[in-house]
């Protein structure tokens, strides 16, 4: 049997260039010969402040996307995680083998609740992405290195689980991205390209206009140096080294061997061809099926399907073990 991949996308701010290398180009590839699942898990988006207007509409605009970045719809699974219950019956049921402890020392929680303020959902967002996982007796998540710490969490709820009451759930890995998995901003490259910066120059977003694209790579920062040299180079100068990489399918030291000696102004006019070329393919991609609501509704609708049957085994299974329910 091919093996289950599992990955979700929460369906708000816009997706930028970091995510695109991150995270959607490792699920094209990884795509093939295996069983993908995506999911664009809204319930996780309402554990901060929303627009619900903006974030219906964010469900198609992710669709759409995903598939412009080359998901293709005939070989992976999209759906919409409130649209399949078993994601919170799981969480919750979850819930009850899971320690406050265990929560408390979530980074991501500390950070958003910091930000945003507290409620039980954002304490409890990892549970419920546990059971998203679990639900489809994932073999592999490709996520960003930030999701580590959820990953290990229902690794450590699924053997707890199955300890506790039968072999149920199969035991997910991580699949974290190598050098390109982390883009940093244009302006301060010392923290992640991130959807919701302040600084709109730091981020390069994947519907950005060419002139967009151009201006933020020529205005990323570098530092007081005029040529690409390997022994020196700023953390602004290497990331953008490593978008080059990324989008050249190359690894950091064939690019720095391709572009040593040239000047940083040259090397920005080629990255910045680079990824226009790029995003100016999948932007037309999605102008065009965006307006198709009928095949992208439809395409949610097979993932919905699909989604539900095969996690109703899996729900089965946890109902039976702890005595939920009558005997089906
Ligand atoms: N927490 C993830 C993020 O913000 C999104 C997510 C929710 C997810 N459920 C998931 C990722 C299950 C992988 C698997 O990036």
């Amino acid at each position: 049997m091919d093996k289950v991949i599992f990955s979700g996308v929460q369906p708000s701010g816009n997706l930028h260039i970091g995510n695109y290398v991150g995270a959607l180009k490792q699920w094209v590839t990884m795509q093939e010969g295996r069983d993908a699942i995506f999911c664009i898990v809204d319930l996780h988006t309402i554990t901060v402040p929303q627009d619900p207007k903006v974030l219906r509409e964010k469900i198609l605009e992710m669709t759409a996307l995903y598939i412009a970045c080359g998901i293709d719809p005939e070989k992976a699974h999209i759906f919409v995680q409130s649209e399949n219950p078993n994601h919170t019956q799981l969480g919750w049921i979850l819930n009850t083998i899971t320690s406050f402890g265990q929560l408390e020392r979530m980074t991501q929680f500390k950070e958003k609740s910091q930000k945003y303020g507290e409620n039980v959902g954002l304490f409890d967002y990892p549970v419920l992405m546990a059971a998203d996982i679990l639900l489809y007796q994932t073999d592999e998540v490709p996520v960003g290195e930030d999701q580590k710490q959820h990953l290990e969490l229902a690794r450590d709820l699924a053997k707890k689980f199955n300890k506790q009451f039968g072999e149920v759930f199969k035991l997910p890995i991580p699949v974290i991205g190598k050098e390109a998995a982390r883009v940093m901003s244009l302006q301060a490259p010392t923290s992640k390209m991130s959807k919701s910066d302040v600084n709109q120059l730091g981020t390069v977003y994947l519907l950005d206009s060419e002139d967009q694209i151009r201006e933020k790579i020529k205005k990323a920062v570098t530092d007081s140096q005029t040529h690409i040299s390997k022994d020196r180079g700023s953390e602004g100068l290497s990331n953008l080294l490593t978008i080059y990489s990324a989008f050249k399918n190359q690894t950091l030291t064939d690019s720095y061997n391709q572009l040593e000696g040239k000047s940083y102004g040259e090397f920005k006019t080629l990255l910045a061809d680079l990824v226009v070329l790029d995003l100016s393919q999948i932007k037309k991609k999605y102008e065009e099926i965006r307006g198709n609501e009928e095949y992208l509704n439809q395409i949610l609708d097979g993932g919905r399907d699909f989604a539900i049957e095969k996690s109703n085994e899996t729900m089965q299974k946890v109902l039976d073990a702890l005595g939920l329910g009558r005997t089906a």
